[in-house]
């Protein structure tokens, strides 16, 4: 067990650089089992996801180097099509490799994946989207298992823009006969990142970014290539907040400030001072903010991995704010944690009514879910004495070396290990 210890006060300055995206590159891992060739990744972020990622391709055959923050995936020796269950039930994530294994090999035997308990997180529009290419699907004793002769391009119109389920269809489409169109897609920046991924690799998409993508099946890729993913967007989303929490002033470098538009919105319109200058983002906090109101949506809209740390923000502010989470029914799991801190938070059906109060104050806290943790983070930096969070495995699945980096600018942070 490994705990964070946060003494809170300090108010965070100077520059911080964001790390590449976790949501973009575990799809883009997944994808290279639709090549034949060496590809290259670079800007590869150090987190335990990735890491799972790494040994999910291991599993299946792949060969792979990872070196500081570039990795190379050989996928010549694939031999299986099967994902070991004990990883799968590691991260929702290991999903991504349904559609490549079914894409290029026409079948795949996986467990349900596991990962942040948000809500029930269902598989039925994956399911749907490759039934549509005209996979045979099996749901026994918590396996899912496809066979398909030949895939063939088909449309097909997502119920809701699911980013797994739209990701996992491009892939799977990538190497079908004829033409796919995936209607209602999730339009969020990593489905972009793996649009450009795959066509650098020799695919033919088309539409990621808009609610259409048109995928014309090619017969193979075999292009050696190698590819920079995207900068976390959530991960700028957290540091912006930590600037404004702390009242402090960061300099956020590597981010792509339209990906968080969302979020320096919302910042803005609480008082808070974000300025946006080609690749960097300059947040600067106000001694108090005005409470929001905040409702979670696909993108472009407000993002549901940004909702907890808006939360703790927000009970901080003046006045009453409403956060109204729409896209996972159980992401409430930190509003017991931040009440214990002192946050007046309420919580009718999907919405937390927060009503701010002048301070928070250090207890134990224990993280439920990765985001959920980086709100408690957040809430050590701005509370009163000290903070002490566990489950701290969750925050080690998202953010690479959080509090070396908090510690460069300013915060008192550090990790308790080996405890008995
Ligand atoms: C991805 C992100 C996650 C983010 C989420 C929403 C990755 C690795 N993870 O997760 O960080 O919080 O998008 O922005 O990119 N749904 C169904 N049936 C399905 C699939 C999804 O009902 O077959 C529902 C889910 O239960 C949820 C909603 O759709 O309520 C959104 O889920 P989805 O967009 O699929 O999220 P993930 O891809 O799992």
């Amino acid at each position: 067990m490994e705990r964070l210890i946060v003494t809170g006060g300090t108010p965070l300055r100077g520059s911080i650089a964001v790390s590449g995206a976790k949501n973009a590159i575990l799809p883009i891992m997944a994808a290279s089992l639709l090549s034949e060739s060496r590809v290259v990744l670079e800007g590869v972020p150090f987190l335990k996801d990735v890491q799972t990622m790494k040994e999910t391709l291991e599993s299946l055959g792949a060969k792979i180097k990872l070196t500081g923050d570039t990795i190379e995936v050989n996928p010549s020796g694939l031999h299986s099509q099967e994902v070991p269950s004990s990883l799968a039930r590691r991260m929702r994530a290991s999903n991504l490799v349904m559609g490549p294994l079914l894409g290029r090999f026409g079948t795949f035997k996986a467990s349900y994946p596991g990962g942040c308990t948000i809500g029930s997180r269902p598989m039925d529009l994956h399911i749907k989207g490759f039934e549509a290419l005209g996979a045979k699907i099996d749901e026994d004793h918590g396996y899912i298992k496809a066979e398909a002769a030949k895939l063939k391009g088909t449309e097909i119109h997502l119920d809701f823009p699911s980013v797994g389920a739209t990701e996992n269809i491009m892939m799977a489409a990538t190497l079908a006969e004829g033409t796919t169109i995936i209607r209602n897609a999730a339009r969020e920046p990593e489905i972009v990142d793996l649009q450009n991924y795959l066509n650098k690799m020799g695919a033919r998409i088309r539409g990621a970014g808009m609610d259409s993508i048109r995928i014309d099946g090619v017969k193979k890729l075999n292009r050696e290539i190698s590819y920079r993913v995207i900068p976390d967007r959530i991960e700028t989303g957290t540091f912006m907040v930590a600037a404004a929490i702390t009242r402090g002033e960061l300099v956020i470098e590597n981010a792509i400030p339209e990906h968080v538009e969302a979020v320096t919105a919302k910042l803005r319109e609480a008082g808070v001072q974000v300025r946006e200058e080609d690749d960097r983002i300059i947040v600067k906090g106000s001694p108090v903010w005005k409470g929001l109101d905040i409702r979670t949506m696909p993108f472009p809209g407000f993002p549901t991995d940004m909702q907890p740390q808006m939360m703790v923000f927000l009970c901080l502010a003046q006045g009453t704010s409403i956060i109204t989470e729409n896209i996972f029914e159980n992401r409430y799991r930190h509003v017991g944690e931040l009440r214990r801190m002192g946050g007046q938070i309420q919580l009718e059906g999907r919405s937390a009514i927060i009503k701010g109060v002048p301070r928070l104050t250090g207890t134990v806290v224990e993280a439920t879910d990765l985001r959920a943790g980086a709100a408690l983070v957040l809430g050590g930096l701005a509370a009163e004495n000290t903070t002490v969070i566990e489950g701290v495995h969750h925050l080690d699945r998202g953010y690479g070396n959080l509090e070396e980096r908090l510690r460069m600018l300013g915060a008192q942070i550090y990790r308790e290990t080996n405890l008995s």
